[in-house]
């Protein structure tokens, strides 16, 4: 039994779909309010509690092999702390492989992104828990782009903030889907840290010339500064720091670089023995449905 946690994510939904294609039993753990009748409605075993809640961690992981944590949600509380409890609580029930997914990029230190601070917190404290582990580190999910591209075939506009020409290796979320699975039956993946990008490296810049090329139409790039970002954070600051603190995460993902080099994209490829599909392919495959 696999238990997914935000199973109703842009990735976890994939995982579960994946996991019930394939035929493993899964619990996919969701919130009461959200909406999970899809995953129901495929046969999915759903979890209803909330990962802020110890008692709810606790019961959902009995009789659960493989763990798979894919939610998002605030620093402290769903992604630090949910992620503690759910280590070890999995310790406890004999869980036999964890996998967490952290974010490329998590041990550069950035300061004042509170998101990439507890994902290398609990990166650490899971590599010492004594459970068995991967840790997945991938870039940016191709699935985020799909309600910019149906914004871009309405308006042809696409918003950049920050350097056109950083650069990027997005990841086909389905991809990242089958890695996280396969993560828990590949030997070589055991106790490994694995940044996981797409094949190419773009300039994000590039990404509204696939879209062009996707709906064969000529881009219009809206691009303000990083500066108009951080006037509008600090603005935002005065009123409610908290948000400001948290935006900090948006703004570290904003200004740096998150791509994967040719060697580490061969390491995934040949390790989990799949070939990476490029953002146009992705984009193709959803927007022609
Ligand atoms: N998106 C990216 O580009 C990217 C890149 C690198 C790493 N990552 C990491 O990959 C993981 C998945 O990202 P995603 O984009 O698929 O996430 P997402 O679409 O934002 O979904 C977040 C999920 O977490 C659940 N969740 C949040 N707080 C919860 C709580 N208190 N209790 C129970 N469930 C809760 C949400 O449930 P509801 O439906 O109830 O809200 C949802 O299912 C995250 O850890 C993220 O940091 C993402």
């Amino acid at each position: 039994m696999f238990l997914v946690t935000g199973a109703t994510g842009g990735l976890g939904r994939r995982i579960v779909r994946l996991l019930q294609e394939r035929e493993l039993t899964v619990r996919a753990f969701v919130r009461l309010m959200s909406n999970y009748a899809e995953l129901e409605n495929r046969g999915a075993e759903t979890f209803i509690g909330d990962l802020s809640n110890d008692r709810d961690i606790q019961k959902a992981v009995q009789n659960v092999q493989y763990v798979i944590s894919a939610h998002g949600g605030d620093a402290e509380s769903a992604n630090y702390r949910a992620n503690i409890e759910l280590i070890d609580r999995s310790l406890e029930s004999g869980v036999q492989h964890f996998v967490f997914v952290s974010v490329l990029g998590v041990d550069r230190g950035y300061e004042d992104a509170p998101v990439f601070k507890a994902k290398r917190e609990v990166e650490k404290y899971l590599q010492n828990s004594g459970l068995t582990y991967t840790i997945l580190r991938p870039a940016g999910f191709a699935s985020n782009l799909l309600p910019l591209a149906e914004q871009f075939r309405r308006t042809g506009t696409y918003l950049l903030i920050g350097d056109p020409q950083s650069r990027t290796s997005i990841i086909s979320t389905d991809d990242l889907a089958r890695i996280v699975i396969a993560s828990v039956f590949v030997e070589g993946a055991k106790n490994q840290i694995l940044p996981v990008g797409g094949p190419e490296v773009l300039q994000r810049q590039e990404v509204p010339q696939i879209f062009g090329r996707v709906f064969d139409r000529e881009p219009i790039l809206i691009n303000p500064p990083l500066l108009a970002f951080d006037g509008i954070r600090n603005v935002v600051g005065l009123f409610n720091p908290k948000v400001r603190e948290s935006l900090g995460t948006l703004r570290a993902l904003l200004a740096n670089e998150y791509f994967c080099t040719p060697a580490e994209v061969d390491r995934i490829e040949s390790l989990f023995n799949l070939k990476l599909e490029t953002l146009e392919n992705f984009l193709r495959r959803y927007v022609s449905n």
